[in-house]
């Protein structure tokens, strides 16, 4: 037998021990093992079988790493069919997350018993798949129709509870689950209980109001942005409430691998791995010390701060929350309790749990309040003389080994850091806004950052539910310095001839969740004008800011002025075309004698994604990001950028690095020499047919 996999009888029951670190995720000699082991408990003597596994949770899943390679005997189909075939009882006893083939797996036993803390789910859309084994044919034959579409499409788990009034757990376990689930087999062999075969149970098609996958379909492409596994899950339930369970089966398969194939699926196991990795900091030894952090604060209670200070008390971190006065403290803590309660009315957090995260989060106006903090977090305004000024101050008052960390966006850590006189414990914390929410910390180390504070920055940022990236210095740090080409060209295809509309939808089909002169209107223009007032811009090229400046100048701020690029409607938000602001555009145009011309999805979608591809590059090649997948990583979970297609790198390698390359080729010869000017690692990598991904694995 497999050495992932053990089986032994206890008191006439079959133990089948499931041990493949770190999920036990169902790799082939977990699959063998499984098999071979039911093989033997056919036929001996045991009475019932126990499924269990070691370490920290039950099968987490099938092995994402064998997705894309040729298959390897036996299939996991295979091996649930003998599972369900068996001749004595079958049990499932679950602790950790059973997820995916591993929930699977269990719904193909005969029963299922859990540990209260324990979670079962079917993530796979995440991955861009569908439930491969069973999953969309036998959870609704549990639960229903409606509460399978709910459970696959959303991919989230649900706890044991949850499931156990559901139907799809049958016992809840107090204290040891092996021996709970041996008693439990026990008992079910002493009262003669059934062999439970979800598969014999009929759906009555009568139960299915009408339209109801109709409109399914319509939800679950509502969300997909881009997406084909929710379309796919939902013709895999139709299966499972019209055919019978075997063609059911074989019609969630054939589905199953045409996601397989899909470079959505693709995408999205890259990401998958490719978020994981961003976590491990090259040369940064696992066993490097990491400092203890027990009370966080932070400086500026204003839209970032009060956000920040929220992800520390979500995470039952005490942190207290410097403002410049009463006054402004006041108006800090007033929106963070105004944002929990918008969780409270969603359903999502009780009065109580709001109470509790209130209560770790505390006030205050004098520095000496901050003096025992194990981290500070600066997010004031963004200017680097007044947070020099605050970072000399830090120094003066926190206590030795505090790690002083700046949210700044664009500022030099180096600069900031070199205010103190302790660099090493000085470290970039940049979130996105709203920070409460955006999974994305992009983590910046400085010149002379020491290496247990990146450590315990990165450990930190797991803590608090953040997917971190690491970041070397340098103006905008690897995403808004990406961001600068993508807005520009934005802009000038205004300029070209495109309405706000068509570029905003080209890119919003794209998979971007708002295209980028939505979100201009969103974060407000005048963010942007007032920046470009308080700095020198002589030298800039006005164009990209022609229209924006127009638009802020006639009182026209985005969203909050109710018109900006759009008109918004009052009451539903929604965007409408305005001629108004396409004459400005026209007007803008002929003043920089811009000939306007009709513009193909095709271009606006290069001249908008290329720009993120060739300063990238640049960011890789410069040793500012680690890996072009920590690139993606950054964009996907703090711009948005669409998981379905990996990421800005993981796109253009799908592209082909020759056809980006001679594109920007292009547009360089068409729009100018120094926005187009081609990064020297993307030239390198088109010329010898290389990519990124490839160029990833060779860096080591
Ligand atoms: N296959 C291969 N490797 C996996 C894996 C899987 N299913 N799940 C996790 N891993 C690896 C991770 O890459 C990571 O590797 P690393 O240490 O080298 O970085 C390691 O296991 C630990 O994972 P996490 O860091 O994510 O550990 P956590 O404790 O934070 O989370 C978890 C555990 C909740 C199980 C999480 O890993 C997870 O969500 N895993 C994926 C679950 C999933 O999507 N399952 C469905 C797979 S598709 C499927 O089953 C198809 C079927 O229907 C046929
Ligand atoms: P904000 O203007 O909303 O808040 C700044 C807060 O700092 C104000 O409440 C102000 O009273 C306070 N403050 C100013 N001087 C202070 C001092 N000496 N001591 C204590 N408090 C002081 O600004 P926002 O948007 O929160 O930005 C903060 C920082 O975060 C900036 O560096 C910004 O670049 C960065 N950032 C902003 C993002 C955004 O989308 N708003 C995203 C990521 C980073």
């Amino acid at each position: 037998m497999s050495q992932a996999v053990s089986y032994s009888i206890r008191d006439k029951i079959g133990v089948i021990s499931v041990k493949n670190p770190p999920v036990n995720a169902l790799s082939q000699r977990v699959r063998e093992g499984i098999l071979d082991a039911i093989g033997k408990a056919r036929k001996d003597k045991s009475e019932a079988v126990v499924l269990c596994c070691e370490g920290r949770t039950f099968i987490a899943g099938a092995d994402i790493t064998e997705f894309g390679k040729p298959p390897m005997e036996p299939g996991l189909p295979e091996v649930l069919s003998a599972m369900e075939n068996l001749n004595k009882p079958i049990i499932a006893a679950i602790h950790g997350t059973a997820l995916g083939g591993g929930f699977e797996t269990a719904l193909a036993c005969h029963y299922r018993c859990a540990i209260a803390s324990a979670k079962v789910g079917l993530p796979e859309v995440k991955l861009g798949l569908l439930p491969g084994a069973g999953g969309t044919q036998r959870v609704p034959r549990i639960a229903g129709v409606r509460a399978a579409f709910d459970m696959i499409t959303s991919g989230n788990p649900i706890p044991a509870k949850i499931a156990h009034d559901m139907g799809l757990i049958n016992e809840i376990i107090e204290g040891d689950l092996v021996e709970g689930a041996i008693g439990y087999a026990r008992d079910l062999v002493d009262s003669g209980a059934p062999l439970k075969r979800i598969r014999d149970i009929n759906i009555d098609s009568a139960t299915i109001e009408p339209g109801f996958f109709e409109q399914a379909r319509k939800r679950a492409n509502a969300r997909a942005r881009g997406q084909i596994a929710p379309d796919r899950i939902v013709s895999c339930l139709e299966a499972a409430v019209e055919l019978p369970i075997d063609k059911g089966l074989e019609r969630e398969r054939e589905l199953f691998r045409e996601l397989v194939n899909s470079t959505e699926s693709a995408a999205m196991r890259h990401i998958f791995f490719a978020e994981r990795l961003a976590a491990k900091i090259k040369g940064l030894p696992r066993e490097t010390p990491v400092r203890e952090i027990k009370q966080a604060a932070i400086i500026g209670g204003g839209t970032m701060g009060g956000g920040i200070a929220m992800c520390f008390a979500n995470a039952g971190i005490p942190v207290v929350l410097l403002e410049i006065n009463e006054e402004a403290l006041d108006r800090g803590m007033k929106i963070i309790r105004k944002n929990y309660g918008i969780t409270v009315k969603r359903g999502k957090l009780t009065d109580a749990d709001v109470k509790k995260r209130m209560g770790l989060i505390t006030g205050a106006t004098d520095y000496a309040d901050i003096a025992g903090a194990d981290i500070v977090i600066e997010a004031v305004f963004e200017n680097l003389d007044l947070k020099k000024e605050i970072f000399a101050r830090l120094d003066a008052t926190c206590k030795p080994g505090a790690i002083l960390a700046t949210n700044t966006s664009y500022q030099d850590v180096d600069a900031i850091a070199a205010a103190t006189s302790r660099p090493q414990d000085v470290i970039g914390t940049h979130f996105f806004s709203p920070a409460n929410v955006m999974r994305l910390l992009e983590v910046v180390r400085g010149e002379k950052t020491a290496d247990d504070v990146l450590a315990t920055t990165m450990g930190l940022g797991k803590r608090i539910r953040k997917v971190c990236a690491l970041s070397g210095v340098c103006y905008g740090f690897i995403g808004n310095r990406m961001l600068t080409g993508y807005g520009r060209e934005a802009q000038l295809l205004l300029l070209e001839g495109c309405t706000p509309q068509q570029v905003d939808s080209t890119l919003e089909k794209f998979g971007m969740a708002m295209g980028p002169v939505a979100m201009g209107d969103l974060a407000g223009l005048d963010v942007g004008y007032k920046a470009r007032q308080s700095r020198n811009t002589e030298g800039d090229d006005p164009r990209p800011y022609a229209v924006s400046t127009r638009l802020v100048e006639s009182g026209r701020l985005g969203q909050k002025s109710g018109a900006g690029y759009y008109k918004y409607d009052s009451d539903t938000r929604a965007r409408n075309s305005d001629p108004e602001v396409e004459a400005i555009i026209r007007e803008e145009a002929e003043k920089f004698g811009i000939e306007q011309r009709e513009i193909s999805e095709e271009e606006i979608i290069a001249r908008c994604m290329y720009p993120l591809v060739n300063e990238g590059a640049k960011i890789l090649e410069e040793g500012i990001a680690q890996r072009a997948s920590d690139v993606d990583v950054v964009y996907v979970f703090g711009y948005a950028f669409p998981v379905a297609k990996g990421g800005p790198m993981f796109y253009a390698d799908q592209m082909g690095l020759k056809n980006v390359y001679e594109k920007v080729l292009e547009f360089q010869d068409k729009h100018g020499e120094k926005n187009w000017q081609p990064a020297n690692l993307l030239r390198e990598l088109a010329e010898s047919g290389g990519s990124f991904a490839a160029w990833d694995k060779q860096q080591g």
